[in-house]
């Protein structure tokens, strides 16, 4: 697997507080990483880093380096549009659009180009394929996004998310607001979408970690611990910590 993402000696302030003391990690691509830890560990902290959304947070503050296939994130000269359009995300809280299913999808393609009807159609109904929802929303393109289930908005959110054709696809806890069968559904989703693009995604949830992801990091205190193959992490981890807390000593 190779490297697109390469963080090294990274650390960020929230003013005075260091939330991510000298992280360095390697991400590789078309996988699924996951990053696990108690809570206030910096998993947030450090996904937001990948496509700066941490801009957005007064104060912040950053030193080191991330780099995206070869390019220095926090580079004088990256257009922050443009960085988000190649790295997605999607959050905890599905948060469509108070549009109609179409215009969610359509929304990026439409921001970054001007695609013609037929190719925003084509568009459209690929993303939502590929989001494993077409079928049960292809005869109401035109209805509000907001009378979708939890469910099914999230993976609407997914599709406008992939509709612009990320690298990578960040996902902060999405599946936590959730019913099980509905998180099941995006866990499938998410395990085809790595052919074609690299998720991060953040869980709380140690079971999904292991079932979905190729590769686990394990946080504490704004630290990474321990980076590895998945299977290897959760059966014999290195570091005592990580044994600690998949064993459910703590967090
Ligand atoms: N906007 C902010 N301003 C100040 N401090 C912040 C801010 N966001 C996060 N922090 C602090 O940085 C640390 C890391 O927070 P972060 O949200 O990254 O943790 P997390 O691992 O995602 O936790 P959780 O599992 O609860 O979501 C915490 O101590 C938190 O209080
Ligand atoms: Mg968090």
């Amino acid at each position: 697997m190779s490297t697109i993402i390469r963080i090294n000696n990274l650390k960020l302030y929230y003013d005075q507080f260091l939330a991510l003391k000298d992280v360095s990690l390697d991400i590789p691509e078309k996988a699924i990483t996951a990053f696990i830890g108690p809570s206030g560990c910096g998993k947030s902290t450090l996904l937001r880093t990948l496509n700066r959304m941490n801009d957005m947070i007064p104060a912040t503050r950053i030193e080191g380096s991330v780099q995206i296939a070869g390019s220095e994130v926090y580079g004088e000269d990256v257009q922050v549009e443009i960085l988000r359009k190649q790295v997605g995300m999607v959050f905890q809280q599905p948060n469509p659009f108070p549009k109609s299913i179409y215009d969610n999808v359509a929304y990026g393609p439409r921001l970054h180009g001007s695609p013609g009807k037929a190719e925003l159609d084509e568009l459209v109904e690929q993303s939502l394929r590929q989001a494993a929802l077409w079928d049960e929303v292809k005869d109401f393109l035109k209805r509000s996004a907001l009378g979708l289930s939890g469910g099914q908005q999230q993976r609407l959110c997914i599709a406008r998310a992939i509709a612009v054709q990320p690298q990578i696809l960040l996902m902060d806890e999405a599946t936590s607001a959730l019913d099980p069968i509905s998180t099941l559904k995006i866990e499938e989703l998410v395990q085809e979408l790595k052919s074609k693009y690299t998720i991060v995604m953040v869980t709380h949830n140690m079971h999904q970690a292991a079932r979905i992801s190729d590769r686990t990091v394990f946080f504490l205190n704004g630290e990474i611990i321990e980076a590895d193959d998945t299977r290897k992490l959760f059966s014999t981890p290195s570091d005592s910590r990580t044994e600690d807390y998949i064993s459910g000593r703590f967090g």
